[in-house]
């Protein structure tokens, strides 16, 4: 495995961002670090993390081809090698919140950031950030967070996670490229927090209730509602009151 191990630095997305964008690395290459100084979360939120404690990584991803409609499958293909990484670890009540948040019980304890760039040859790349909450036991002021250590009662070799992570990740990046996407699909909706359960949501300051069926293969949430209709929601379009 390629890894670039790092102290600090302002985000590992952003850094291997510029990397890639500058010189020829391997496919699958990792930057890790043990500290970030400017952790960038989904939608513009930031990501923190306690230093040295945690896994807070990206991987580059090349040459993967995705549709417009099938940008989504990477989200899922991450998503499964987390779950897959954490179940080898004994980790369970493992689940996925829509899109991405990885969830220990009902605490969230990871998440994933996927950003696409293009370089001035034209190369297109993946860059995807992983945080992971692994060592971390204190989470005052955080009433929706945990860690690995928290939900297992021992502490993890982060090393060992992580390459398990990175293991399973180029075996279902292998799937995509092979189009065979639907085992991952599967094991997806399989871990999809409450699905089928009422669950409250917001959407333009209306609060309503309804019952998740899935996620459409371009990413949006399946809601069925109190009327009895179905209903697609894009990420940033939709809160989730739970
Ligand atoms: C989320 O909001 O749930 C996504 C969090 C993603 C955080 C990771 S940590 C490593 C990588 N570098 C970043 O700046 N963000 C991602």
């Amino acid at each position: 495995m390629n890894i670039i191990k790092l102290n600090a630095i302002n985000s590992t997305n952003d850094y291997l961002k510029t990397l890639s964008g500058t010189q020829y690395l391997e496919n699958f290459t990792v930057v890790v670090a043990e500290s970030q100084t400017k952790g960038k979360g989904q939608m513009g939120a930031k990501w923190n993390t306690a230093p040295g404690k945690n896994l807070t990584f990206s991987v580059l991803i090349k040459d993967l081809l995705l549709g417009i409609n099938e940008i989504f499958n990477l989200n899922v293909a991450v998503a499964v090698s987390i779950l897959q990484a954490l179940e080898k670890h004994n980790v369970d009540k493992l689940s996925v919140k829509w899109p991405n948040d990885i969830l220990a019980g009902n605490k969230k304890i990871g998440g994933i950031l996927i950003e696409n760039s293009i370089k001035n040859s034209g190369e297109i790349f993946s860059v995807v950030g992983i945080g992971l909450n692994v060592n971390q036991t204190d989470f005052e002021g955080l009433p929706k967070a945990s860690s690995l250590a928290v939900a297992c009662g021992h502490e993890f070799d982060k090393t060992d996670v992580l390459e398990n992570i990175v293991t399973n990740l180029k075996r279902n990046v292998a799937s995509l490229l092979h189009k065979n996407v639907d085992p991952l699909w599967v094991a997806y909706h399989k871990n999809l927090y409450k699905i089928g359960v009422p669950m409250p949501f917001e959407k333009d300051d209306k609060k309503f209730m309804g019952i998740i069926q899935g996620v459409t293969r371009s990413g949006n949430l399946e809601l069925l509602l109190e009327d009895d209709t179905m209903a697609e929601f894009k990420i940033k379009e939709l809160q989730m009151l739970y």
